[in-house]
């Protein structure tokens, strides 16, 4: 089956107002601290760069890249975080952006890795929950939307590379079975 971004979950004026409801928690929860914010690229992009643009306390950016996923909507491994990458977090306080919290394998490493490296605060956001089994519980903050146990696209989130830069969130269609086992 051909596999392509099906109907829209979530519209693009809809993710809007989210977002700024969620910058609106975040200012509260802050104050005036100073905060460094981790996105993890790629699927961040977007909603970083909205969320980030509404945010009022001091902060510092730090932007890095994490593979878990390739042409698949298997996950296939482990996250690997480079610790080299978070050592400027030492001492701050520190609030990790991501697009989905799924497994939870990603955020669990990452969220391990900046304390290693010495934050003085971890907190997580991400822009969707989803309700599938968790392979790792991660406590999360700020949520955007939680969303069913379905493979989305859009707004930053991608499959095998493609559809990021639609304005909406959208569920992929003709879901594949991940990579052939010999
Ligand atoms: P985890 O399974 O919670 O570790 O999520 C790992 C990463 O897989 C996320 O940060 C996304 O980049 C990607 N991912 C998980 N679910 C989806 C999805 O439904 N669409 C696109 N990417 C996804
Ligand atoms: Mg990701």
């Amino acid at each position: 089956m051909e596999i392509e971004a099906g109907k829209v979950l979530i519209g693009a004026g809809e993710i809007a107002g989210r977002v700024e409801a969620l910058s609106e928690e975040i200012n509260l929860a802050y104050g005036t601290q100073p905060v460094t914010l981790v996105g993890v690229l790629d699927g961040c992009l977007m909603f970083f760069a909205d969320l980030v643009r509404r945010l009022e306390m001091p902060l510092e950016m730090t932007l890095i890249k994490i593979k878990t996923y390739g042409g698949s909507t298997v996950p296939q491994k482990d996250a690997i975080v480079d610790c080299e990458d978070v050592a400027e977090v030492s001492g701050r306080h520190v609030l990790v952006v991501d697009d989905i919290y799924d497994s939870g394998r990603t955020l669990a490493a990452l969220v391990e890795a900046i304390r290693r490296a010495g934050a003085r605060s971890v907190r997580t956001c991400v822009f969707l929950k989803k309700e599938s089994a968790r392979e790792r519980e991660v406590r999360v903050d700020f949520v955007g939307f939680t969303v069913p146990d379905l493979f989305v696209v859009g707004y930053g989130l991608d499959y095998a590379g493609k559809y990021r830069n639609l304005p909406h969130v959208a569920a992929l269609e003709g879901r594949d079975e991940g990579p052939a086992v010999a």
